[in-house]
C-alpha cells in the first residue's frame, strides 16, 4: 500500500511538468547558463517551442515562473512596479520581475523587443555580473538570489527588423536558437501533445515541410508547430483531415486566394483526395 502511494506521488510530480521534447542540446544548455547565473536569450519563428521550453525547464528545476508578454506599451514600471492607492494610502506593489527576483524564479519576457525602451535601464543591471535590481520609486537595491534567471525571447522574422535589440542589451545573453523542429521531433510532437496516429502525424510534417518552403515568398511565416497541433487536435476529434488542415493551417497562414489554392493542392495531395 504504501508503495503504491510513493509511486502515485511521483506520477503527480511527472504530471505537473509541462511535455516538451527536446531538439538538440537545449536542456543542458539552460541547466548549464542557470547553474552559472546567466541570463539567456532564446530567439526562434513563432510556434516553435519557446515558451513551451521555459516552462518546461521551470518545472523541472522546480522555479516559481513569471511570464510577460511584451507589447509596446510596456515600461519599466510594469516590470518593477509601482504604488497603488486604496483605502486612502498608498501601498507598494511588486511587478513580476521584482517578484522573481524576490523568490529567486525565472523571468521570461517574452517577444522582448516589442516592450518599451525604458526597460533596457533595469534589465541591464540584472543581466550582467551586478545581478541587482534597483527600485527607483522606493530606494531599495535588490541583489538577485542564485536561482534567479532572466530569460527573454523574441521572434528575428517578424518584421523586427528596425526594433531589433541594442548590442549591449544583446551582449549580455547567452543565446539558444530555436526553429522548427526536425520531421521526426514534430511528429513525436504531435503525437505526444495530442495522441494521434503516427501515420496522420506524418502527413500533417510533410505538409508543414511543403509550406515552410513558401516562407518568404508567399507566406510571411511557415506553418508552426502550434498550428499542426491545432490541426492534430481537430483530426483527433474526428474533423475531417483536408478540413482541419484548412482551417488550422490554410486560412490562419493566409488571406490570399491563389496561395490558399496552392496549399489546399499540397493538403489534398498528402490525404489522397
Ligand atoms: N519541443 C516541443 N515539445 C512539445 N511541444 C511543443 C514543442 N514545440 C512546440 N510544441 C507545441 O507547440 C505549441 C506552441 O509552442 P510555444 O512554446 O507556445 O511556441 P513559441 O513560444 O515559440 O511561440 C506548444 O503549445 C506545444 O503544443
Ligand atoms: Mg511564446
Amino acid at each position: 500500500m504504501k508503495a503504491f502511494n510513493v509511486l502515485q506521488d511521483i506520477k503527480q510530480v511527472e504530471d505537473a511538468i509541462p511535455f516538451y521534447r527536446p531538439q538538440g542540446s537545449e536542456v543542458e544548455l539552460f541547466e548549464r547558463a542557470w547553474r552559472n547565473r546567466l541570463p539567456l536569450l532564446i530567439k526562434g519563428p513563432t510556434g516553435c517551442g519557446k515558451t513551451r521550453f521555459v516552462s518546461h525547464m521551470a518545472a523541472r528545476l522546480n522555479l516559481p515562473l513569471y511570464t510577460v508578454a511584451c507589447h509596446d506599451d510596456l515600461t519599466a514600471a510594469d516590470l518593477v512596479g509601482r504604488h497603488l492607492i486604496g483605502d486612502g494610502k498608498t501601498i507598494w506593489s511588486d511587478g513580476p520581475l521584482t517578484r522573481a527576483v524576490r523568490e529567486g524564479g525565472i523571468c521570461y519576457l517574452d517577444e522582448v523587443v516589442e516592450a518599451r525602451k525604458d526597460t533596457t535601464v533595469v534589465l541591464h543591471p540584472l543581466a550582467d555580473d551586478r545581478r541587482v535590481l534597483p527600485i527607483d520609486r522606493t530606494g531599495e537595491l535588490l541583489e538577485a538570489p542564485p536561482p534567479f534567471m532572466l530569460i527573454v525571447s523574441y521572434n528575428p522574422g517578424y518584421q523586427n527588423f528596425l526594433k531589433g535589440m541594442k548590442p549591449s542589451t544583446r551582449q549580455r545573453f547567452v543565446s539558444l536558437a530555436f526553429d522548427f523542429p526536425a520531421p521526426a521531433q514534430e511528429e513525436a510532437i504531435l503525437i505526444g501533445e495530442t495522441g494521434i496516429d503516427t501515420m496522420t502525424a506524418k502527413r500533417l510534417v510533410s505538409i508543414a515541410g511543403a509550406f515552410r518552403v513558401l516562407r518568404d515568398h508567399d507566406l510571411e511565416e511557415g506553418a508552426s508547430t502550434r498550428l499542426l497541433v491545432y490541426a492534430a487536435t481537430l483530426i483527433r476529434d474526428g474533423c475531417e483531415p483536408s478540413l482541419a488542415c484548412r482551417a488550422a493551417l490554410v486560412e490562419t497562414l493566409t488571406d490570399d486566394a491563389d496561395t490558399a489554392s496552392a496549399l489546399i493542392e499540397v493538403i489534398d495531395a498528402t490525404f489522397g483526395r
